[in-house]
């Protein structure tokens, strides 16, 4: 393919998304929570923690347009071993075109007992979160950082993002680590990176 092909199939596709991430956000901004997709720098770091030798299915939550979906697969991480929970159903029906093989499933993260179905009592290796926390309770985003760490082993991560200064869930050293991965700057808004993990 000639290099303006290619330029045109890449750009084509950012702005796709882009279009769709913004009708997504017109649609429920306080579902949606950021400007724009996450970037693909951002992305990679957050797949970063996944371990794709764990055996363990990997848990997403929020993937949206797919920016971090994708980064996961890429880490190693087979289609049939990612089980990723969107609540947009546009997003969802986008997502499931896009990738096939993913667990997609059209449902509320905070809601897992009965979003997760039949894989409600699976242990993953780690959880990928976009959920934007920060339009939420701090009770309701500590319970679902608790949830979250009860579908790992003990040591492995939740990620998130966030923009904010501050981890968006309140510090419980006797029940959780919080440990701040990065600040990307080249993501819009700048982002963020926590990771959350079992105290024991
Ligand atoms: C900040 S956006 C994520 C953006 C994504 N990383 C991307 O680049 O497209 C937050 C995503 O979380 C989803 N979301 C919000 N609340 C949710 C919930 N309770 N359960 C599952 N997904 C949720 C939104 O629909 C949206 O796709």
């Amino acid at each position: 393919m000639s290099l303006r092909l290619k330029v045109k199939e890449r750009f084509g596709r950012k702005f796709d998304e882009e279009i769709r991430f913004f009708k997504g956000w017109m649609n429920n901004t306080r579902a949606v929570g950021a400007i724009l997709p996450t970037s693909s720098i951002t992305a990679r770091r957050m797949a970063s923690v996944v371990n794709p030798h764990s055996g363990l299915p990997v848990l997403e939550l929020g993937p949206g347009t797919g920016v971090i979906t994708k980064a996961i697969l890429e880490r190693g991480i087979a289609p049939a071993k990612l089980v990723s929970v969107e609540y947009s159903t546009d997003f969802f029906n986008q997502l499931k075109a896009r990738f096939a093989g993913v667990q997609f499933i059209n449902g509320d993260a905070f809601d897992l007992e009965h979003t997760l179905g039949s894989l409600k009592d699976r242990q993953f290796d780690s959880v990928v979160s976009a959920v934007p926390l920060l339009n939420f309770p701090m009770h309701r985003r500590v319970e679902l950082i608790e949830d979250l760490l009860s579908r790992i082993p003990v040591g492995r991560p939740v990620v998130q993002i966030s923009y904010g200064a501050l981890s968006p869930v309140v510090a419980m050293p006797d029940r959780y680590s919080i440990q701040h991965l990065d600040f990307v700057v080249r993501n819009i808004p700048p982002a963020q990176l926590w990771v959350y993990r079992k105290a024991h």
